[in-house]
């Protein structure tokens, strides 16, 4: 922890802080004072100085390459983005009607959704806390709306044995039912003197009055029979009937226990899967496009860097196109590769042996989605639900998201299915025909009109994707502790960037804040 010497101003000493530690310090000191910051870093650091004259390779035009090109760029740098994709923003896309995709060994395929449909079949969605992030959103003027995450009225549909599976539940009855009955367990054991040894009888007091409120308990015998919050048989209405409504009744303790539900709202306990999160209107590649508009004058398309050669005073970059012609050669002062490691391993570097079996270390994550266009939005229109997941057992399967956009159109987009490791390789091992029918299959077992409104169907699996080779790093405890530190440092003039050189992995914030702290590196060593 970070003591604030007492003869110095808060605004001397924050100064202080930053010129000795350089931002990541003055960050960590913010968030010691009170949790002032929520994110580990909300702005590019601040470089003074200028970079004129001298030229940054930047191999992949993702959001680490294109954050690190914006920033150079505004110091004078010449920065020369290479990019194997014929369009920018690397994972950062967005399926709509013309976008085409061909896995590795899978079959091409193009997206056929109505004009103004949508899938964002890579990052889907901004944490509110990813500040990083949400600085160019707010600098480049990209229009946000709300990313509905957390759905209490979504189900939750598990396959099984015990009293609660196979059928459908909403969320909110599970976490009302859950505090309830936790909440009577431990006022009645409070109010029977069991807990005399932790409690003074003030605290005793105090605690009652919480569980009653918390668990809806009634306060003269302290029992759960239900919550309006949970929902109603019948809602509450006009006149006589439905009048006040029809309360529900609570779903058992036991079963509940027994089904472990409680586990299902443990996401709003982490950290990246809290309310809010935001998502672009229209598409989440606008935030590559806005960069793009910006940095794009720059960028070599459909080009990959084939070798990587350094020497003292700096880097060559022999470049090839997609027919593995000779596209000529880049050369710079220093070089920020953020390819991912999946692909860089296969790349002719003068790495030394040690950097390239520590980056060979890294493994990356198998993740499918799949998008299904429905022609009616039954889950809102027959199940009130808007947005959010519903959270399934179903191998494969995984989560079903309904779209967060649209609301109370004729059509839309939901998620299908997304999953991971080896349930994603094996569904994407079926032909992209299976995959829908495999998804189709697991949500008419929720919607009754799942099947019968489905219309179009676009699939991705990210491992099967050229130039990516997964969804993202997925760090293992050893590598993490031997490949990680040793990746940050880069060799020579080349450093590395992206998702994976972060403790985000998978999120676009890791991107744009590994960038910042590797172009802060490049430009202290060139102005030594
Ligand atoms: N960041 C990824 C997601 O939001 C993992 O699903």
């Amino acid at each position: 922890m970070t003591v604030m010497p007492k003869s110095l101003s808060r605004r001397e000493f924050l100064y202080r802080v930053a010129a000795v530690g350089g931002t990541g310090l003055l960050l960590t000191t913010l968030n010691a004072w009170g949790g002032e910051m929520q994110s580990s870093t909300s702005a590019p650091p601040r470089l003074t100085g200028n970079g004129r004259g001298r030229t940054v390779i930047i191999l992949g035009a993702g959001l680490a390459g294109m954050s690190a090109a914006y920033e150079l760029g505004n110091l004078g740098y010449d920065c020369r983005l290479v990019e194997a994709r014929s369009f920018a923003g690397g994972r950062c896309q967005t399926a709509r009607r013309g976008t085409t995709i061909k896995e590795y060994g899978g079959e091409a395929q193009t997206c056929d959704f109505d004009q103004g449909l949508y899938l964002n079949h890579g990052p889907w969605r901004i944490p509110y806390n990813h500040q990083s992030v949400l600085y160019y959103t707010r600098l480049f003027q990209v229009p946000l709306e709300i990313m509905v995450n957390d759905n209490d009225t979504s189900y939750v549909y598990r396959e099984g044995n015990d009293p609660l599976c196979n059928r459908r539940i909403r969320q909110v009855e599970i976490k009302a039912d859950m505090r309830g009955h936790v909440a009577e367990l431990l006022a009645k054991a409070v109010k029977n003197n069991k807990l005399d040894q932790d409690l003074s009888a003030d605290d005793k007091i105090l605690l009652l009055d919480y569980l009653v409120n918390e668990g809806n308990l009634s306060r003269s015998d302290l029992q759960y029979r239900g919550n309006e919050g949970r929902g109603y048989k019948v809602n509450p209405g006009a006149g006589i009937d439905p009048g006040p409504g029809v309360p529900s009744d609570p779903l058992g303790f036991a079963d509940l226990l027994a089904s472990k539900l409680g586990h299902v709202y443990s996401a709003v306990h982490e950290f990246w899967q809290q309310a809010t999160m935001f998502q672009p209107i229209g598409g989440m590649d606008a935030i590559a496009k806005a960069f793009e508009r910006r940095v794009g004058k720059n960028i070599r398309y459909s080009t990959v860097a084939h070798s990587i050669r350094q020497s003292e005073k700096g880097v060559s970059v022999e470049l090839r196109d997609l027919a593995g012609e000779p596209a000529g050669t880049l050369t710079g002062d220093f070089c920020l590769c953020t390819i991912p490691l999946s692909v860089l391993g296969a790349v002719d570097t003068d790495f030394s042996p040690t950097f390239k079996q520590a980056l060979r270390s890294v493994s990356y994550a198998p993740v499918g989605k799949i998008g299904l266009q429905m022609k009616r939005r039954f889950w809102e229109e027959d199940d009130f639900i808007y947005g959010g997941h519903v959270r399934t057992n179903f191998p494969g399967i995984g989560s079903i998201s309904l779209p967060s956009t649209g609301w109370q159109t004729q059509k839309g987009v939901l998620q299908g299915y997304y999953n991971f490791e080896g349930e994603a390789t094996e569904i994407s091992a079926m032909s992209l025909k299976e995959r829908a029918d495999f998804a189709l299959a697991a949500g008419q077992k929720i919607f009754p009109a799942y099947r019968e409104s489905f219309e179009s169907a676009f699939s991705v699996a990210w491992h099967r994707i050229p130039f990516s080779l997964g969804g993202w790093a997925d760090w293992s405890g050893a590598a993490r502790k031997s490949a990680y530190p040793l990746l940050l440092e880069g060799e020579g003039r080349v450093l590395l960037a992206g998702e994976h050189m972060s403790y985000l992995p998978g999120w676009q914030a890791g991107a744009i804040e590994s960038a910042w702290q590797q172009i802060e590196k490049i430009h202290r060593r060139l102005h030594a």
